[in-house]
């Protein structure tokens, strides 16, 4: 499978042509997705092959079994690439292209400027429920040199099309987790399990990793992750699953990607210490945060499961009302 996958990224080009309607960006006919087996095998080389390796392969490396403990800088066994499909290639499948650029960024949850290995800290201690990895470790400078090569001709201030998880438009009511319930058993069950807690490659050897990852329970990002937002898990989903989807044949309906993200969401996950400490300046906090404190009067289920152009409109409001923002 993996294999498969791989050839599938080797031949993958990234189009893209709406620059050409947006006359302040520089312009390029076509970006193709870098091929891996081109760079020759010298240090840098070897270095980018590891970091692909790490984010197909996470678990095997850097997992909560892996062969060296103190290695063991997750906290579950997924792979970067269940989220970052194609091994972050995939449009709207949270691709890594394009981004090494825009780093050092202002991130709105620290309220700092935040390096590419704060980012990847960032993925390492939610939606890997873990710790973070040192700056200067073989494994984050072999993943930040791949994320570097995913840049491989992208101008400065380029903007690529098809990052994120898409966005497809909103429901005017609240996501429904028991109308997703059925959603999840019809599309989700037969390969994510009935219990959510996913396939193993080999049974009862974690260290393997999982041929579908699990959605929730004890193995599963925690619930600081940005999978455990409505509005990136339901998105992900309708662009992305059942696998093989992709973001021009979606197969589910609006309502049933909404509902379903909502009964996933709904289940028990790890839960991070210490969220309340995120968003410094809760004007800036994303709507379908899960957990508090919010700048708005909205109750928490309404942040978790929509409606959310209200609590859009209202944090407008209390944005303009605020003074000397400078963010
Ligand atoms: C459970 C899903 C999931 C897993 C597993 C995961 N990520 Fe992420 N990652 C996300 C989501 C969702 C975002 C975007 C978050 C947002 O929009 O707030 C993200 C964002 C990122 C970004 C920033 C992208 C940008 O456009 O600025 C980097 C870099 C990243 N992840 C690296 C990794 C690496 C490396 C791993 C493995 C060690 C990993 N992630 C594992 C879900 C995941
Ligand atoms: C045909 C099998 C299949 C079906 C059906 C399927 N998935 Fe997946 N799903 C996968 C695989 C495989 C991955 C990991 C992708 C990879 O590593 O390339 C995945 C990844 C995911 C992820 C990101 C990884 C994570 O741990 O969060 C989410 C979220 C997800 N699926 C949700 C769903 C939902 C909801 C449904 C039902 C609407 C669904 N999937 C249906 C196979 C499937």
């Amino acid at each position: 499978m993996f294999r498969r996958l791989f050839i599938g990224v080797a031949i993958s080009t990234i189009a893209f042509s709406s620059n050409a309607q947006n006359g302040s960006l520089p312009q390029s006919p076509t970006w193709t997705t870098p091929d891996i087996d081109a760079l020759a095998h010298d240090r840098h080389g070897t270095l980018v092959r590891h970091g692909r390796v790490l984010m197909t392969a996470t678990y095997a490396h850097i997992g909560p079994d892996a062969s060296d403990p103190a290695k063991r800088y997750a906290g579950n066994n997924l792979a970067c690439t269940n989220c970052h499909l194609h091994a972050g290639t995939k449009k709207f499948g949270i691709p890594l292209f394009g981004i090494i650029d825009e780093f050092p960024k202002y991130s709105a949850r620290t309220g700092n400027e935040i390096s590419i290995e704060d980012r990847l800290n960032s993925c390492m201690t939610r939606s890997m429920n873990g710790r973070p990895l040192p700056s200067d470790s073989d494994e984050m400078r072999a993943l930040v040199a791949y994320v570097g090569f995913l840049s491989t001709g992208v101008l400065p201030g380029q903007a690529l099309e098809g990052m994120g998880t898409g966005k497809m438009p909103e429901l005017a009511r609240a996501a429904d987790p028991a109308r997703g319930e059925m959603v999840y058993a019809r599309a989700c069950t037969a390969c994510h399990n009935a219990d959510g807690s996913g396939v193993q490659r080999s049974r009862g050897n974690p260290a393997l990793g999982y041929l579908t990852p699990p959605l929730w329970g004890n193995d599963s990002f925690n619930d600081g992750a940005g999978m455990a937002r409505l509005i990136n898990f339901a998105n992900f989903v309708h662009f992305n699953m059942p696998h093989g989807a992709d973001y021009l044949n979606p197969q589910l309906t609006l309502d049933d990607s909404w509902d379903v993200a909502a009964y996933v969401l709904s289940q028990a996950r790890p839960s991070k210490a210490d969220l309340d400490r995120d968003f410094p300046d809760l004007l800036e906090k994303p709507i379908d945060a899960p957990y508090g404190p919010y700048a708005d009067t909205f109750p928490a289920l309404q942040h978790k499961y929509g409606p959310f152009q209200p609590i859009r409109e209202a944090l407008m409001r209390l944005r303009a009302q605020s003074p000397q923002r400078t963010k």
